[in-house]
């Protein structure tokens, strides 16, 4: 594990499960239509964070293995199946790099689910493909990519204050770049799409669906969802957190006094198989 991927998400993991959105069952409901998932397969949810879609895959397999180099995810998540009392799931400390070191067996499907973009995608598919059984399958699922409501055009948006706000709290060198070497840069600014990136590997054979879907937020939850990105956590933001937060609070209720806010998500999901 590299200090960088252990470091990432240190301290996002409560705000993480409270401001984050879980995803919306179509998502893996359509995942388990398409690969004919009846209880019986063992799946790895590899960048796990708290479980979000471990514990709905859950449902679906016999077992889930789910790895994430951040104990504070993996504590959560934890926690949230002991709650919910989900079907089986092994929780280990790990990441991409060191995959096939961590000795957790055959899989049929591997969920990457708003993580792909922070491993060096084609060496873990490598690595995935020593794993995987002959007719199991890669599932990226892009995450809650949020699309903005523009019902006024150039009436500035929830969205623009957030940039706006992120601009002048966090300096440009520390936002989010990658590391040298990798071809991690942010999590919106991957070089190449994940699709081609599965095209080139073992797993070429890809068939997609998406889900589009939305929530509604208040100004509390709009500044929660930003503690969760892993450049204006309140460690990364340290001593700037509390007047990130309040230029935040201030700039959302400028834009929209009523205080709510729609975010219209769409998630991507990508299935590669071999042939
Ligand atoms: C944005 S969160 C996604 C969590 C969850 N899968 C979801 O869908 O909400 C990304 C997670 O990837 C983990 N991560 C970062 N780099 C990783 C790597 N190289 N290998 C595995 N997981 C990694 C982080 O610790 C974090 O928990």
């Amino acid at each position: 594990m590299t200090e960088t991927t252990a470091s990432l998400f240190a301290g996002a993991a409560g705000y993480y499960v409270r401001y984050r959105a879980a995803y919306p069952d179509d998502v893996f409901a359509g995942i388990a239509a398409r690969l004919g998932l009846d209880g019986r397969q063992r799946a790895l949810d590899l960048g796990c964070g708290p479980g979000t879609a471990t514990l709905p895959l859950a449902g679906y397999v016999a077992e889930v293995v789910a790895v994430d180099p951040e104990p504070a995810m993996l504590a959560e998540g934890r926690r949230l199946a002991g709650r919910s009392g989900v079907g089986t799931v092994t929780w280990v400390e790990g990441d991409s790099s060191g995959l096939g070191r961590l000795g957790l067996g055959a899989f049929d499907l591997a969920v990457m689910a708003a993580s792909f973009h922070w491993m060096d995608r084609p060496v873990t598919l490598q690595a995935l493909d020593g794993l995987i059984r002959p007719a199991g399958a890669v599932v990226v699922v892009t995450g809650s990519v949020s699309g903005t409501a523009r019902d006024v055009p150039d009436r500035p948006t929830w969205a623009d204050a957030v940039v706006a706000v992120r601009e002048r709290w966090i300096p440009f060198r520390r936002r989010w770049r990658g590391d040298a070497g990798s071809d991690r840069r942010t999590y919106s600014q991957v070089r190449r799409e994940h699709r081609d990136v599965l095209g080139a590997s073992a797993f070429h054979r890809v068939e997609s669906f998406e889900v589009r879907w939305g929530r509604r937020h208040d100004v509390e939850s709009l500044v929660g969802l930003q503690m969760t990105m892993p450049d204006s956590t309140p460690g990364a933001l340290a001593e700037r957190a509390e007047g990130f937060r309040d230029d935040l609070r201030a700039e959302l209720i400028k834009i929209e006094p009523s205080g709510v806010f729609v975010e219209p998500i769409r998630t991507e999901v990508l299935i590669g198989r071999r042939e």
